[in-house]
């Protein structure tokens, strides 16, 4: 299995806000016999194993990250296939593709994800979504292995899917059915353009970023309080509160974690202070 093993290998450009240290080994096994096998020796050689989507809601620190980082991009878990209402996907399945793919063959559901970044694998483990919808509301049954390699299946009623959780921590996300519904493509195609243009005129979404840095406290916006704390455009080296949406954290040229880290530490003291509320994250710190 070592020969699939990248070693020291730069995480920063497999995320994107572009920053943060090496992997102690990179793999990127071809298919799922590949990555049962390399499971299993990870377990006998109690290398930790961190699996890696597109890296659009991770932050790897500048010391980067010691066992094997998984990346399941290959086109063997990357297959849709749509029959009727249900749409089978590969955890490496873009979800911008998946849109695309459901939406053209005139189902409804994963047009209130438009604009959403990230992998299918990734969107179900941190049960994406925003105020239209979310990712876990349309899952029927997902296909996973467990940190040894072994396959099963998991139905919607043995998952807990709450707000960006799904309760799937040690498992790896190999596929999902998705139950979709019936509707007017012409209505679907107005929704999902309605929602784009929502996001594009809310969110930064030219600027490398995570998306948002924080969870929403219940009924509120961790966006709002954080502008009003008075901190859009605030900067740590070469990193910024947003000046389009205060709960997003976009890089430039010669950023580092640290930064964004610093960044986030002074976020929550100000809003803490201000609201007395603290701040969780929401992205995933590596
Ligand atoms: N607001 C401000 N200032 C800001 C940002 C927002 O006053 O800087 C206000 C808005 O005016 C609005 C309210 O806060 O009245 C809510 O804002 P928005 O509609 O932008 O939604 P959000 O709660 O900030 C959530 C998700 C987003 C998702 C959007 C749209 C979280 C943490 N964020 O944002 O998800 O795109 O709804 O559905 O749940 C993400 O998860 O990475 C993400 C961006």
């Amino acid at each position: 299995f070592r020969e699939i093993l990248r070693q020291d290998e730069s995480l920063a450009p497999q995320t994107w806000l572009r920053i943060g240290g090496p992997a102690q080994y990179l793999a990127e096994p071809r298919n799922a016999a590949e990555l049962e096998s390399l499971l299993k020796a990870c377990a006998t050689e109690e290398l930790p194993v961190h699996v890696l989507g597109s890296g659009s809601n991770v932050l790897v620190r500048d010391e980067g990250v010691s066992g094997v980082v998984v990346k399941l991009t290959a086109p063997d878990f990357a297959r849709i296939s749509i029959e009727g209402t249900t749409a089978r996907a590969g955890c490496g399945v873009l979800l911008s593709h998946l849109v695309v793919e459901t939406v053209g063959a005139g189902l409804a559901g994963m047009e209130t994800l438009v604009g959403i970044p990230g992998t299918l694998g990734g969107a179900i483990r941190g049960n994406a979504g925003g105020r239209s919808g979310e990712i876990g509301q349309f899952i029927r049954s997902i296909t996973v292995l467990s940190s040894t390699g072994q396959k099963f299946v998991r139905t919607a009623d043995e998952l807990s899917f709450a707000y960006r959780s799904s309760g799937i921590s040690d498992l790896i996300i190999l596929e999902a059915e998705l139950e979709l519904t019936k509707d007017d493509p012409e209505e679907i195609a107005r929704r999902m353009r309605k929602l784009w243009i929502m996001k594009k005129s809310t969110q930064p979404l030219s600027f490398q970023s995570a998306g948002c840095i924080f969870k929403n406290p219940r009924g509120l916006s961790a966006g709002a309080l954080i502008e009003q704390a008075g901190l859009k455009g605030t900067r740590v080296g070469q990193c910024e509160v947003s000046d389009r949406h205060g709960n997003f954290i976009v890089t430039y040229e010669g950023a580092t974690s640290a930064d964004v880290l610093r960044l986030i530490d002074l976020i929550r003291t100000k809003v803490a202070e201000k609201h007395g509320i603290d701040l969780e994250l929401e992205i995933q710190v590596w």
